[in-house]
């Protein structure tokens, strides 16, 4: 009796202590506890958009390397609570948070920014792809009011983001080369004149380009070596943003040129993390891998294939459930 009850205590002791160590490598620090932060090795990681798409994948993926602390934000709570509920039965809890945010709006921008500085001590990574796009119309019917959401997830957001991203960056432990990394999905060099998307889209996306070039530079010559911003061109991934008002022709392409959000995670993230120095552009489809998978995939674009039949209806995976739109449900 004594015995097995001491053989509890010391279970029961183990656990309580484990717990303890776990909570002091995930949790809570503030941004002036520097010796909490250097004995915590996770690298601290924000994903805007992260509750869907390509944003929930990219978190997923990265709290799968085990070394990974992230927080996501997204607009609508229900959605965003549900994607963080989800996370933390996979993972440790205290590893991923999240936080509701309309990125196009100041406020909650910087509330985003506090949140992350507040469960993440230091900032390592922060990933700016919340983006949107307007139905596929001439741009003179598209609604005004989409117009203006659309502009402000995709350019506003990346702006303020961008600015509460560097205000918290240029407080932590400086260095002479990039260590705290910002990306923002712009299109990639070929990307522009390829994608046949709404015209808010892309010169949205151009616009993304841009702000990468000129903060890049901005930073350098400022003087703040520890900051890198570089480009995220995820290519065509199967989400809102892709499936979208597109058509069963378009839809029959998707099949050789597009991929699950699961499947472009898995590729950015080992890429993400190595990325050195600022500007750069990590690509996931080349004008000759686009070209390469058109000619091999040829048989999937006349007949349908493993996304879409060739009436442009999802080919469904028994075990999943899917949007109207095709898009599968995480
Ligand atoms: C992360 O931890 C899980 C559970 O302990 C393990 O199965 C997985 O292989 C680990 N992943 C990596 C990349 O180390
Ligand atoms: C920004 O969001 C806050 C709540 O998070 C809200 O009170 C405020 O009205 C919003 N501002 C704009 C300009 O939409």
């Amino acid at each position: 009796m004594c015995w097995e009850f001491l053989v509890g205590n010391l279970l029961v002791g183990s656990l309580v202590l484990d717990n303890q160590v776990r909570v002091r490598r995930c949790g809570a620090y503030t941004r002036s506890s520097v010796t909490a932060q250097s004995r915590d090795d996770k690298r601290g990681i924000v994903i805007t958009g992260g509750s869907k798409g390509l944003g929930y994948s990219l978190a997923r993926e990265f709290l799968a390397t085990n070394n990974s602390k992230v927080v996501i934000c997204g607009r609508n709570a229900d959605r965003l609570q549900a994607a963080v509920a989800s996370l933390q039965t996979e993972f440790d809890d205290s590893c991923i948070q999240g936080v509701r945010c309309d990125v196009s709006n100041a406020s909650d921008v910087a509330a985003l920014a506090s949140f992350a500085a507040e469960k993440l001590g230091t900032i390592h990574f922060w990933i700016n792809n919340a983006g949107e796009v307007t139905g596929k119309k001439l741009l003179a019917d598209v609604d005004a009011e989409e117009i203006v959401r659309v502009s402000g997830t995709n350019v506003v957001g990346s702006l303020l983001c961008c600015r509460e991203a560097i205000r918290l960056m240029r407080q932590q432990e400086s260095s002479s080369e990039p260590i705290y990394h910002i990306f923002n999905m712009g299109f990639s060099r070929w990307g522009a004149s390829f994608t046949k998307s709404a015209c808010t889209h892309k010169s949205t996306k151009v616009a993304l380009t841009q702000l990468t070039r000129s903060l890049s530079e901005e930073l350098q010559a400022a003087g703040l070596s520890s900051i890198g911003v570089h480009n995220l061109s995820p290519g065509m991934v199967l989400t809102d943003l892709l499936l979208k008002d597109s058509t069963p022709v378009a839809r029959r392409f998707f099949n050789t040129l597009a991929e699950e959000p699961e499947t472009v995670a898995k590729d950015l993230v080992p890429r993400i993390l190595a990325t050195r120095g600022t500007g750069q552009s990590i690509e996931c489809l080349s004008p000759a891998s686009a070209f390469f998978k058109v000619a091999t995939g040829f048989p999937q674009i006349i007949q349908g294939g493993r996304f879409f039949d060739k009436d442009g209806n999802r080919v469904k995976i028994r075990g999943e459930s899917y949007q109207e739109n095709g898009v599968k449900l995480m």
